[in-house]
C-alpha cells in the first residue's frame, strides 16, 4: 500500500497500471475509517485489479463550520486499518490540492438536492458533486464504490455520472452496523454515552416501522418513527420521509409503485446521524 499527497504522483503511478489493463476500483472517504468504510474496500477488491482510496475531508461539503472542525482526523489509524485490505494506493491530499482556486461551479440535481438532507443542509450536495467529480477526473476509475448508509448522497452521484457523461460504474455497498443495530458513521466516536446508549432506537424504529406499515397508513407510520425516536427524551428527529427510490419523493399511499425507502435525521446532541431501511413488506 503506498500513500499519494500530491495529484501528479498519484496519477503517474495508476498511468501505469491502467496501460497493463487493469481496472481500478475507487473508494472516496473522508477518514475516520470503520467497518464501513472496510466494507466498500472489500467489494473494491473483489470486483477490480487495483483499488485505490482517497482520504479527504472536504470543506465545501460542509454547512456547518463547528461540524467541519470537530470532524474527527486519524489519518495513522486509518492507514493501519486500510494495510489490512486489499488497498493498493491511499490518496490523501491537503485543500490546496484540491481546490488551488475556488471552485464555483453549481450542479443542478433538482428534487434530489431539495428533499430531506438537501432541505437541512444547503449546498451540502453541491460540495459533494464538486469534490467527487474532481476525485473522478484524477483517478479515472472504472468503478466506484458508495454506501447505501448516506442513500441521498449514492441518487446525487448517478445523477453526476449521468450528467458529467463518466464511464464510471457505481456499485452501492449495504450498510454496516455494530451490534446493536446503530449504523456505523465516523461521527459515532463524537456521541456522549448517554446519547450512544440510546442512538439504537433509531434503526429499531424503522425496523418496526416496517412491519407496522402492514397494516397502517403511512402518516400512521411516520407519526410513529416521530413518536418513537423523540420518545427516547435525548434523540430529536430532525426527519422522516418514505420516499421513492429513484426519485426521493415521499409517497402517499403503500400503493404507490417502486421501491420504497424510509429515512431519517436524528439529532443525538451536538452530533447529527443518519439512517435508512427499504421497506420490503409486500402491501395488498
Ligand atoms: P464518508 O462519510 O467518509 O463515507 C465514505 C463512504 O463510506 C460513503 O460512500 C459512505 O456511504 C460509506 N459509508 C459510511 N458509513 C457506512 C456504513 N455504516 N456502511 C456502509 N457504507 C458506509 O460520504 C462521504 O465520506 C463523502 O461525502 C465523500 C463521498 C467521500 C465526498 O467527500
Amino acid at each position: 500500500m503506498k500513500l499519494y499527497t500530491t495529484i501528479s504522483s498519484l496519477q503517474a503511478t495508476l498511468k501505469k497500471e491502467q496501460g497493463k489493463g487493469f481496472k481500478i476500483g475507487f473508494v472516496p472517504t473522508m477518514g475516520a475509517l470503520h467497518e464501513g468504510h472496510l466494507s466498500l474496500v472489500k467489494q473494491a477488491g473483489e470486483m477490480t485489479d487495483i483499488v485505490v482510496v482517497s482520504i479527504f475531508v472536504n470543506p465545501t461539503q460542509f454547512n456547518d463550520a463547528n461540524d467541519l472542525a470537530n470532524y474527527p482526523r486519524t489519518l495513522d489509524a486509518d492507514l493501519e486499518k486500510l494495510a489490512t485490505q486489499r488497498c493498493d494506493y491511499v490518496f490523501s491530499p491537503s485543500v490546496d490540492e484540491i481546490y488551488p482556486v475556488p471552485d464555483t461551479r453549481r450542479f443542478d440535481f433538482g428534487n434530489l438536492e431539495t428533499v430531506m438532507e438537501g432541505e437541512f443542509r444547503p449546498g451540502h450536495f453541491n460540495g459533494v458533486a464538486l469534490v467527487v467529480s474532481k476525485l473522478f477526473n484524477i483517478v479515472q476509475p472504472d468503478k466506484a464504490f458508495f454506501g447505501r448508509k448516506d442513500f441521498q448522497q449514492l441518487a446525487i452521484i448517478k445523477s453526476l455520472v449521468l450528467q458529467l457523461k463518466l464511464a464510471i460504474e457505481i456499485v452501492p455497498c449495504e450498510i454496516v452496523r455494530e451490534m446493536d443495530g446503530l449504523a456505523m458513521s465516523s461521527r459515532n466516536k463524537l456521541l456522549l454515552p448517554e446519547y450512544r446508549k440510546c442512538a439504537p432506537a433509531i434503526y429499531q424504529s424503522l425496523m418496526e416501522a416496517n412491519e407496522f406499515s402492514l397494516d397502517r397508513s403511512v402518516a400512521e407510520v411516520k407519526e410513529f418513527v416521530l413518536n418513537t425516536v423523540n420518545g427516547t427524551g435525548l434523540l430529536k428527529v430532525e426527519y422522516f420521509e418514505i420516499v421513492d427510490d429513484r426519485t426521493l419523493i415521499p409517497i402517499q399511499s403503500w400503493s404507490d409503485t417502486g421501491i420504497k425507502v424510509g429515512c431519517i435525521a436524528v439529532q443525538a446532541g451536538k452530533v447529527r446521524l443518519i439512517d435508512n431501511l427499504i421497506f420490503n413488506i409486500n402491501h395488498k
